[in-house]
């Protein structure tokens, strides 16, 4: 037991001294900060099309996912009204702010041609099926809409969905409800557990005419990250391969960043509005290339270096141990004490320039 609380107290205590350095440039103009287009929908279903009584959804284009989230978001709003004003205590933020992130990234085109489903196409942009980071993220937004509608969080809907398939990869994929449950029925079941918290919660006061419910902030956001997690855990072993991304270097990003997101996940990361910004800050604003490989000579801003540098030495660190530091990091945030003092550390590590 000590040997294994070793870790993280060494990585704690030696980031905590570090830690006290300003915090050098943080969350922009916060327009910036929404996903683009965001203001041009209205996180209404009826926006989609309706072809032979079916509401026709396309997961591949970039406006579709993004109508998903606004309707995920406008209609769980309501939950969070504790959390913060204005909507921005909505947990679903953070998965959010990171899709529309990835767009303006440039995370979506095709690896061999990255002019392809580009973010300058604007919103008419698809997203790449060749795409690892579209892949992941396919795999976020549909265990998130179809557990929606499964669990009847969304309520009846006027008519049934039906999402539009790709051939390509087509046993990668799942694009309905019983095809998704049929192929991973744990994490569709983790999709519901989180739509059908937010059903069962209670109005128990008003404050200022907004209706507060009683949920509750560690309960919400650890279901939201177990529901982010499972889709990752899915999604990874399909979608590790280096033809996926622009380069190794970006696909060894990709993969350390998402092993990364598990620690911040296990000491459970506040995915509101302001703070998914301010973690996201430095997530590379251009497609990695192998020149970026020594982090520390590359043309990336120091915001970046930072994020890249903590990312990696997670990643490293997790591999020398065998796996050992995920572990035991997990088995350490079982008080809301730990998983403060990990939020601390997260965000201290986010913003050193150079280790
Ligand atoms: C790359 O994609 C763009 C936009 O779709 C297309 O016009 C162009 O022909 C493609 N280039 C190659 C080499 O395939
Ligand atoms: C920064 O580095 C990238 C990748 O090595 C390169 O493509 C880009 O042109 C560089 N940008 C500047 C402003 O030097």
């Amino acid at each position: 037991m000590w040997c294994s609380l070793m870790i993280p107290t060494f990585l704690f205590l030696s980031f905590f001294s570090v830690g006290l350095a300003p915090n050098p440039g943080s969350a922009t103009n916060e327009n910036d900060n929404y996903p683009p287009f965001w203001d041009q929908i209205n996180g209404d279903i009826a926006e989609f099309p309706v072809q032979n009584n079916k509401i026709i959804v396309d997961l591949w284009k970039y406006m579709d996912r993004l109508k998903i989230y606004k309707i995920l978001i406008t209609e769980s709003n309501k939950y969070f009204a504790l959390f913060g004003e204005n909507t921005r205590g909505n947990v679903l933020w953070a998965l959010t702010l990171f899709y529309g992130k990835l767009f303006k990234t440039d995370r979506f085109s095709a690896p061999l041609n990255s002019s392809m489903c580009a973010y300058e196409a604007g919103g008419s942009s698809c997203i790449s099926i060749d795409s690892g980071w579209g892949g992941f993220n396919h795999y976020v937004i549909i265990l998130n809409f179809l557990g929606a509608i499964e669990s009847e969080f969304l309520g009846n809907l006027p008519y049934e969905v039906e999402l539009i398939s790709r051939e390509e990869y087509r046993s990668n994929f799942c694009y309905s409800i019983e095809e998704c449950r049929a192929s991973y029925p744990q994490a569709m079941d983790t999709a519901n557990r989180f739509y059908k918290y937010l059903q069962s919660r209670k109005m128990v006061s008003t404050i200022k005419d907004i209706p507060q419910y009683d949920t509750d902030e560690d309960t919400a956001i650890r279901y939201m990250w177990e529901l982010h997690q499972a889709a990752i855990d899915i999604a990874k072993p399909k979608l590790s391969d280096e033809s996926l991304y622009s380069s190794k270097t970006e696909r060894d990003f990709s993969l350390d960043f998402l092993l990364a997101m598990e620690f911040c996940e296990a000491a459970l990361y506040r995915p509101y509005f302001e703070s998914s910004a301010e973690f996201l800050v430095g997530f590379p604003h251009r497609l990695l290339t192998d020149q970026d490989r020594d982090i520390l000579i590359s043309n990336l801003s120091v915001r970046e270096k930072a994020l890249l540098n903590a990312v990696k030495l997670i990643s490293e660190t997790n591999k020398i141990t065998g796996g050992l530091f995920l572990t035991t990091w997990k088995m350490a945030m079982n008080s809301e004490f730990a998983r403060a003092a990990g939020r601390f550390l997260i965000k201290r590590l986010l913003s050193i320039p150079s280790l």
